[in-house]
């Protein structure tokens, strides 16, 4: 059992971060928080956004981008704010644009997280939308892709999605995976990750220090698994997506993280 002050120590040092999962084993599996950097600079969502199209795809709501003639695909599993996010639906089209078929789901069901509605507190919110049922429903989405004669497919998961994401690297269901400011995400998970992985982390996001991205790196290289583990300077956790457009210098760094994810998967699927 822990002492007080261990479990406060434990409170401070996890207190950034969404979820810690160690944390959460420890207090048996029932604490769950997102905790303000998660859902910090909330987007304004807009249903039409973007230079794609909204379908139904596996059953969900699904933002679309581009062609399926490559018969390469990559899936995009938001943070809390979900499909509707301008921001993502731009980066989804920023990899249709590079020959690839983006989808983005709703895996919320209509209901991402809304800061605004007290009725429904973060804790609530998580237990109804828990990372293991994004999981389900991602490898429901790719199963859809496969069926669609897609050949390799990708999964590029932020935040909250990262989780889905880092589990279908496991079961090897994807070609390739890239993860961006993850969340909930563990050494074991790093462990059993069998396909190409890109860990893209933020230099401020105290969940995930460098030591720990070091672990990550070298617990990839000694399972032999192809890697690229950067943290990007001065980022906040979340930069790739809920930056402030009007600040030249954080879109730069977005584009960055943009950019490397793109060149995994041109790398991998291609
Ligand atoms: C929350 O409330 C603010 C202030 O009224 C508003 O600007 C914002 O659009 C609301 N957000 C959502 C997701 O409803
Ligand atoms: C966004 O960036 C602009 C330009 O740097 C700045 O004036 C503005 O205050 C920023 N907005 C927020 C919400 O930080």
């Amino acid at each position: 059992m822990f002492s007080a002050a261990a479990l406060l120590f434990l409170l401070l040092i996890h207190g950034a971060h969404c979820v810690d999962p160690e944390f959460v084993q420890k207090l048996g599996g029932k604490k769950t928080v997102l905790s303000p950097h998660c859902v910090s600079n909330p987007p304004t969502l807009d249903s039409a956004s973007g230079a794609g199209h909204v379908e139904k795809l596996a059953g969900f709501n699904t933002y679309v981008s581009g062609s399926l003639q490559s018969k390469l695909a990559v899936l995009l599993a938001s943070d809390v704010y979900g499909y509707e996010t301008p921001n993502l639906r731009k980066i989804a089209d920023k990899v249709a644009a590079a020959g690839l078929y983006a989808v983005v789901p709703d895996f919320f069901y209509g209901e991402p997280f809304n800061p605004n509605r007290t009725d429904r507190p973060k804790d609530a919110w998580l237990k109804d939308h828990s990372p293991e049922k994004g999981f389900k429903d991602a490898k429901r989405m790719v199963g859809a892709l496969k069926s669609k004669g897609v050949s390799k497919i990708g999964a590029a998961g932020f935040c909250w999605g990262a989780k889905a994401v880092i589990e279908l690297a496991k079961i090897a269901d994807v070609q390739a995976a890239v993860i961006l400011h993850p969340s909930f995400v563990t050494v074991d998970d790093i462990k059993g990750v069998k396909v190409p992985l890109a860990i893209l982390s933020a230099e401020l996001d105290h969940a995930y220090p460098s030591e720990l991205l070091k672990q990550f790196d070298e617990i990839l290289k000694s399972n032999k698994v192809d890697r690229f583990v950067k943290m990007f300077p001065k980022c906040s956790h979340g930069w790739t997506l809920r930056y402030n457009a009007s600040d030249p210098a954080a879109v730069s760094r977005a584009n960055k993280a943009h950019h490397a994810m793109l060149k995994w998967f041109t790398k991998h699927l291609k």
